[in-house]
């Protein structure tokens, strides 16, 4: 796969929003890409998932409990995977209400619906998410970037990258679109074997920040990958992650992010 875009400023990270903007509007939904899309930021990072009858839709958690009404819309269903509900079903829960009483209303997007907010200028960071429960979410990613007319022209432009923390769903859609710049998350550096394991179908790393060293910076740096952060949200971490030459910085005040980058 090719390199990541080079950011404008090579001092400067790449900024993504977290979920959309999850610090400003509810998670995965087109406010929350729109916040992002305003706030200026490289991109917006969105979370995949196929729905029962495979559809791809946007949401993190595994149920839909925490961030939509689904105890009142099916009662019971709380606590069923979310990728359980087909797409007319999701389509029925409020995915902003939990946010806060303006967001009322927000549905939950189609994978789509994110490429048409992106621009050339914030693009995306698409995490296939919790990939076991979506059997075969790998091609319909691959076909979407390669099908669709808005993302095909993002990932002409270097503004599309497929993140994800499992290994082997990350192996298959290397394969399935090796043309693709893919990052491998994790919850902290592992050791240099397993880096240089990756580097043979990622080009980049994607750590939380909070467990990140110096001495992880330089075995991310020596296997050729660049190295992100999440989730970043105070002026104190941003300037920890930047201390520490990061390329990518994830947030959920994408705004904040921007606006600290600028000031540093
Ligand atoms: O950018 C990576 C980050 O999104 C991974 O964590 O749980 O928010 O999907 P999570
Ligand atoms: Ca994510």
């Amino acid at each position: 796969a090719p390199a990541v875009a080079a950011p404008a400023d090579a001092d400067r990270p790449l900024v993504i929003g977290h979920r959309g903007a999850a610090g400003t509007a509810p998670e995965n939904t087109v406010s929350a890409f729109k916040d992002a899309r305003a706030a200026g930021v490289d991109y917006l990072e969105i979370d995949v998932q196929l729905s029962a009858d495979g559809v791809p839709f946007l949401f993190h958690d595994d149920t839909p409990a925490r961030t939509t009404n689904v105890a009142e819309v099916f009662p019971g269903r709380e606590n069923d995977p979310v990728t359980s509900f087909t797409w007319a079903e999701l389509q029925q829960l409020d995915a902003g209400a939990y946010f806060g009483p303006r967001f009322a209303g927000e549905r939950i997007p189609h994978l789509d619906d994110a490429a048409k907010v992106a621009t050339v200028n914030t693009g995306v960071y698409i995490e296939i998410k919790s990939p076991r429960n979506s059997p075969g979410v790998e091609q319909v990613v691959a076909d979407a970037l390669a099908q669709d007319k808005d993302w095909s022209k993002l990932l002409e432009a270097g503004k599309v990258t497929v993140i994800g923390f499992d290994e082997a769903s990350n192996r298959t859609f290397a394969g399935l679109a090796p043309e693709v710049p893919l990052q491998q998350l994790t919850g902290s550096v592992p050791d240099a074997a397993t880096i240089e394991r990756w580097a043979g179908f990622v080009d980049s790393v994607g750590t939380n920040y909070r467990t990140l060293d110096a001495e992880d910076v330089a075995r991310v740096d020596a296997a050729g990958l660049d190295l992100g952060v999440y989730t970043v949200n105070s002026a104190e971490a941003v300037q920890h992650v930047l201390d520490l030459g990061v390329d990518m910085v994830t947030g959920d005040f994408p705004v904040q992010a921007d606006r600290l980058l600028d000031g540093l």
